[in-house]
């Protein structure tokens, strides 16, 4: 199992979500990979897959999906979701899942991968995750949570049961390019008290602040982090939040 801050992620227990919310509203719409094809199937194609499984993964900005392909592959009694806003880098990994193991294919049930921002997901993705991971986001999704974006923030708090937890890997390195900070015109994160300022953010979202790390190590095992750490001594600042069912702390 991939660990973060130096330990496993461990899924949660909590209770089934109810379903009888969802039985009376209009059912969303959601734009899946199958293959290499793209294809907008209703929201119970996805729901249906939650029963299945003890627990569900979501990973935010999943870019190529070797990382969520990996964890689906090593726990298959768990579901994993991975979304991007920009489709073509997961096309690899969903045409091998859905290719016959004969033809070179290996079958993977319990992933999913999702053309969507995660701003934009539907209400029906309240509650579904035990575990959400963001792992070197870039452009809206890194802006969204270090500046942060109350429709950003909010969305990735929506998809935790309460109790779950949220691992977000940024690049550290970055922030000490102060010419381009200023052109992504993002706030910058060195120093503790601008840390301090975003765990407080996040508080407002239920998202209660567990534990940072920072270190030149690609914890994630994603396709990104290796790029940004390997060999270059770069850094990765690891944060841990878990949602809380009603919290708030003041900034
Ligand atoms: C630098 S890549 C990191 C990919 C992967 N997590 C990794 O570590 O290898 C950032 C990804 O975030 C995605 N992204 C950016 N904004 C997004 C948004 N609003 N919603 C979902 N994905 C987004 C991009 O399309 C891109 O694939």
């Amino acid at each position: 199992m991939r660990t973060y801050l130096g330990s496993a992620i461990i899924y949660k227990s909590h209770p089934p979500r109810s379903s009888f919310s969802i039985k009376w509203r209009m059912i969303s719409t959601i734009t899946r990979l199958n293959g290499n094809r793209l294809e907008t199937v209703p929201f119970t194609v996805l729901s249906e897959q939650f029963d299945k499984f003890s627990k569900t993964h979501v990973d935010i900005g999943t870019g190529d999906a070797k990382f969520i392909y990996r964890l689906a592959k090593d726990n298959p009694s768990y579901f994993y979701i991975g979304i991007d806003s920009n489709p073509d880098g997961m096309g690899h990994i969903s045409w091998k899942i859905k290719r016959k193991p004969s033809k070179g294919g290996l079958t993977v049930p319990n992933l999913e991968l999702l053309h969507m921002s995660v701003e934009d997901l539907p209400s029906e993705f309240s509650q579904v995750a035990h575990c959400v991971t963001i792992n070197y986001p870039w452009g809206s999704l890194l802006k969204g949570v270090t500046d942060p974006d109350p429709k950003i923030l909010e969305s990735i708090s929506k998809i935790l049961h309460v109790g779950g937890e949220l691992f977000l890997n940024l690049n550290y390195t970055l922030y000490s390019d102060k010419r381009l900070i200023s052109t992504l015109e993002i706030t910058d994160l060195e120093g503790k008290e601008a840390v301090e300022k975003l765990k407080n953010i996040f508080s407002f979202y239920q998202l209660r602040f567990r534990e940072k790390g920072l270190d030149n190590r690609n914890f994630a095992g994603t396709t990104w982090g290796k790029h940004l750490t390997l060999g270059s001594g770069r850094e990765t600042l690891s944060l841990k939040f878990s949602r809380e069912s009603n919290f708030s702390e003041k900034i």
